[in-house]
């Protein structure tokens, strides 16, 4: 489902304030398969996430996820991508506080020009799903952590995309909201979503329904 082949990845243009965040990737995940990418920070992480998601191309080597050579598209096909296969969760989460719930999650469908009742329709699936169905009316701002966090995960779910991406999901809940998302995250895994966590949080180290844990070391796996 997704295979990086020799990926290097350097920042900045000239030498002087060059990074090198990835020197020389490979890595392949396959369908269904839920992946755990950990490391110090700085490792490399959250750049692996960026262009798996067609956020960020790397300086050589190539991306394909589902078939696709995701790094040699067009900003604007990358969107395209983007919107259709892959839901990401961020670490602040990226919400917009001063909006409702709903209006957080089918923020993602807006440039598809879908009939209402087809909006409303995901919109009720994912409210659900995610456990945020009598919340829906309220202002982002006015959630508690948690709750916002399951808006997040609602929002990535919107498009029903094959691939979630977790950036440090954690980072900003404690221990019994962690574990909750630990619980979604086997949801999602029996809904055969491939998906791939960046974290250093250690509750997500030897789990049982995880498939791969990968080390990344300054821009290297080990
Ligand atoms: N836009 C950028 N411009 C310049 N350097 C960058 C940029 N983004 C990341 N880097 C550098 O690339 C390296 C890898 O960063 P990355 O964010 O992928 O690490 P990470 O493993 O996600 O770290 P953390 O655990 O702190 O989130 C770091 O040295 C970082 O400073
Ligand atoms: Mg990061």
């Amino acid at each position: 489902m997704i295979k990086l082949k020799d990926i290097i990845k350097e920042y900045g243009i000239d030498s002087a304030n060059k990074v090198t965040a990835l020197g020389g990737i490979n890595l392949e995940i396959k369908e269904g398969e839920v992946v755990v990418l950990k490391g110090a920070s700085g490792s490399g992480k959250s750049t692996i996430l960026s262009l798996i998601a067609a956020l960020n191309k790397p300086t050589s080597g190539e991306v394909v996820v589902d078939s696709e050579r995701i790094s040699k598209l067009s900003d604007d096909f990358a969107s395209e991508f983007r919107r259709k296969n892959i839901g990401f969760i961020f670490q602040n989460y990226n919400l917009l506080p001063t909006l409702s719930v709903s209006q957080n999650i089918i923020l993602p469908l807006v440039p598809m020009n879908l009939d209402k009742e087809v909006v409303q329709e995901r919109l009720q699936r994912v409210l659900r799903m995610f456990n945020i169905e009598h919340k829906q009316n309220q202002l982002v701002k006015n959630l508690s952590g948690g709750e916002a966090q399951r808006v997040a995960i609602a929002r990535a779910n919107i498009n029903n995309p094959k691939i979630i991406l977790a950036d440090e999901p954690t980072a900003n809940l404690d221990e019994k909201l962690s574990l909750s998302f630990i619980e979604i995250l086997k949801e999602l895994k029996s809904e055969k979503k491939t998906v791939v966590v960046a974290t250093h949080d250690p509750l997500f180290f030897n789990l049982d329904f995880v498939d791969k844990e990968i080390e990344i070391s300054h821009g290297s796996i080990i």
